[in-house]
């Protein structure tokens, strides 16, 4: 479990806990995503690796550090996209490459209806933003999306995690790091999270 970073952050866990609430409108509930993902942000970009830069002050030459890579985040459709403006309010320079993916619900695997990924890669890493890790399906589709892509450099940014989807992750895709505000109990029968949050898409476009 090595790969495996779930935040001890105060605000992190004293928002989520507003998020989950069934009152919590879809306004807020929005504001609160963009809140957690800015946050998660912060910790999930702590190991980018920079260069020495040398910088013309006023004063004088200062040595300075410039980020090394070049980053990529892909929100997975829809949920996802709710998180892209926390990750940006942090790494404007970031390109954002969309997939579409929904759960069929029966099955509960995932089914791609979008992907305009350029021929070749971009971007020399890629953050892949999506609130709710249940089964893992989603999550492991899109890892093996960007990794026909071509980028192998990946890290899995999520609110809250299923012990069954970070396991499916980390059995398909074991060098790839997930980071999560939170670590739930189970899944029910239906594949959703409990006790999480219900569904993250609706909650955040008023679709329910
Ligand atoms: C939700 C969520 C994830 C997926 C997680 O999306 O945003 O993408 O389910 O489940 P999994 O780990 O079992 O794959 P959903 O399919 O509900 O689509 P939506 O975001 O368009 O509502
Ligand atoms: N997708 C959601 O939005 N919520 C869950 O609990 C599981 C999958």
């Amino acid at each position: 479990m090595d790969k495996l970073f779930v935040s001890q952050h105060p605000m992190i866990a004293h928002k989520l806990a507003i998020l989950r609430d069934k009152d919590t409108d879809h306004r807020k509930f929005r504001e609160l995503v963009k809140e957690i993902a800015g946050l998660l942000a912060y910790e999930v970009t702590a190991d980018l690796p920079t260069e020495p830069k040398d910088v013309q002050t006023p004063l004088a030459i200062a040595k300075c550090q410039e980020l090394k890579v070049k980053v990529g985040l892909v929100p997975i459709l829809r949920a996802g996209l709710g998180m892209v403006e926390g990750f940006w309010s942090f790494i404007p320079s970031a390109e954002v490459w969309h997939i579409g993916l929904y759960r069929d619900e029966h099955t509960l695997k995932p089914v791609e209806y979008y992907n305009k990924l350029p021929t070749a890669p971009t971007v020399d890493m890629c953050l892949i933003l999506d609130p709710m890790l249940a089964t893992g399906g989603s999550a492991t589709a899109t890892i093996d999306v960007l990794k026909r892509w071509g980028v192998t450099n990946i890290k899995f940014v999520g609110l809250i995690g299923a012990p069954e989807g970070i396991a499916q992750v980390h059995k398909l895709h074991p060098e790839v790091p997930i980071h999560l505000a939170c670590i739930d109990e189970k899944l029910n029968d239906i594949g959703y999270i409990v006790p999480g949050l219900g569904d993250a898409g609706d909650r955040q476009f008023g679709t329910a």
